[in-house]
């Protein structure tokens, strides 16, 4: 699982493991309510908190990558592969610290990782997007990478107080541009 180039890809935007030295770039955006407000996961509020979960999920996770610029970590990006009947299929996910939004780096993220997901986990017969319906941003990065939209799932998740109305989208590897 080498890092990721690609043709594609935006000007000095690429795709990299995390190492520990990471952590202070990964608060920017992973300790930003700004930021993960459309996330299923929370808020960081310390820099150990960061450095214990670079240590020991993110490192050691089956794809999971800094996107950067120039080399520095921007933003991250993930695939989680289900488990045992669910191994066809991964969930993707991705958060960018909010200075870069707009600019088409999460689009130009998601191109690329689709492509190295499916070379790197060939298991994979399906990556999938679950976005809260009122992210419409991120809805539009699906459909700007590709992705179809599969329908609305109605009071899917319960998340920060709220049970939650998800769009999903997927992504197959035949969908692959040469
Ligand atoms: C969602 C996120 C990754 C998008 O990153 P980004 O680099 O700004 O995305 P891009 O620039 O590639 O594309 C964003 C698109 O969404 C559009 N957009 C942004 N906010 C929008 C809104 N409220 N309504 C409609 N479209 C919107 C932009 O105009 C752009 O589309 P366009 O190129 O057709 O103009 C970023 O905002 C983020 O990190 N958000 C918080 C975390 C998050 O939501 N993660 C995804 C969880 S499923």
């Amino acid at each position: 699982m080498g890092e990721a180039k690609d043709e594609k890809a935006l000007p000095g935007i690429s795709l990299r493991q995390f190492e520990q030295s990471d952590v202070d770039h990964f608060m920017a955006w992973a300790g930003n309510d700004q930021v993960t407000q459309f996330c299923r996961w929370d808020t960081f509020t310390c820099r150990e908190e960061a450095l214990k979960y670079l240590k020991e999920v993110v490192i050691p996770h089956p794809w999971f990558r800094a996107i950067c610029l120039e080399n520095r970590p921007i933003g991250s990006i993930y695939v989680s592969p289900g488990t045992e009947k669910d191994r066809c299929r991964g969930e993707i996910g991705y958060a960018l610290s909010s200075m870069y939004w707009g600019r088409g780096i999460a689009t130009s993220a998601v191109t690329t990782a689709v492509a190295s997901i499916f070379r790197d986990l060939p298991n994979l017969k399906r990556i999938e997007g679950l976005v809260f319906a009122e992210n419409k941003g991120s809805q539009r990065v699906l459909e700007k990478a590709g992705f179809t939209k599969e329908g609305l799932l109605r009071n899917y998740f319960t998340v920060k107080g709220k049970t939650r109305d998800i769009v999903i989208y997927s992504f197959l590897p035949s969908e692959l541009s040469c």
